[in-house]
């Protein structure tokens, strides 16, 4: 979570490109984004966003052997698709996922508990928007909502852990996390170094994407 020839050409100009665009974008109007519950019918969906989120996020630092078939689509719908249908707990579980005009644009998933052991009542433990949606808000909104449903499951502390690589994760300093530990996540044979953020509550989530 490669393009990574052609954007080497020129970084600097494609990423300057990218801040125009998205600083335009986030001064627009909210589009038509909704908020609803995933069901194991939205699994291709998922599975090809998490999948291109993946791809885009991590192949900057993560080699294509570890990437594997975590960037594989169709791999990726299997995935979603046995955990939504064989072991989804939706008492300990949250699954969204913003749509617009009718095509799932991004997913949230969070669940009960203090994986990391930082003091959180919840995580949240996957959060992607497809590229080509990303910088419209569709990310803030999906953990507005995320926050409603702790507010009532897990009024506490609140975490996401990122790999620390991964240049999305200003998006949780911009909105009030605060780096409270460094661990590390195995995928495959080889351990990556991830950093935990911390809201105090649901509500303090909230504010730091609301401020
Ligand atoms: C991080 C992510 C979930 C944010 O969702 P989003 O819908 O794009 O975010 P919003 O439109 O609500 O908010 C915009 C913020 O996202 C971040 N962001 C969005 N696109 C970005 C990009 N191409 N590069 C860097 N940051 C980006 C910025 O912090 C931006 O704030 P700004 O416009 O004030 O600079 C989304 O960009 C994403 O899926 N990234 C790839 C996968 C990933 O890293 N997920 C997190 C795993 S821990």
């Amino acid at each position: 979570m490669s393009c990574l020839a052609m954007v080497c050409l020129s970084r600097h100009k494609v990423k300057d490109m990218n801040l125009r665009c998205r600083v335009a974008l986030m001064t627009l109007p909210a589009p038509d984004i909704s908020i609803r519950p995933g069901t194991p019918a939205d699994s291709a969906a998922i599975g090809r966003i998490l999948a291109d989120g993946w791809r885009q996020a991590y192949s900057g630092f993560m080699p294509k052997s570890e990437l594997g078939p975590r960037i594989d689509p169709d791999y990726r719908a299997r995935e979603v698709g046995a955990w939504l249908s064989t072991q989804f707990d939706p008492n300990a579980e949250l699954l969204l996922v913003a749509e617009q005009a009718g095509h799932v644009t991004g997913f949230l998933a969070a669940r009960l508990g203090d994986r990391n052991d930082v003091g959180s009542a919840a995580q949240v433990t996957l959060l992607y928007v497809a590229p080509e949606h990303q910088g419209r808000g569709a990310g803030r909104q999906l953990l507005l909502e995320a926050a409603e449903w702790l507010k009532v499951h897990a009024p506490g502390p609140v975490s996401i852990g990122a790999f620390e690589q991964n240049p999305f994760r200003s998006f949780y300093e911009a909105i009030g996390g605060v780096v409270v530990k460094a661990v590390v996540v195995r995928v495959d044979a080889r351990e990556w170094p991830v950093v935990v953020y911390l809201w105090p509550s649901p509500e303090a989530l909230q504010e730091g994407i609301r401020a």
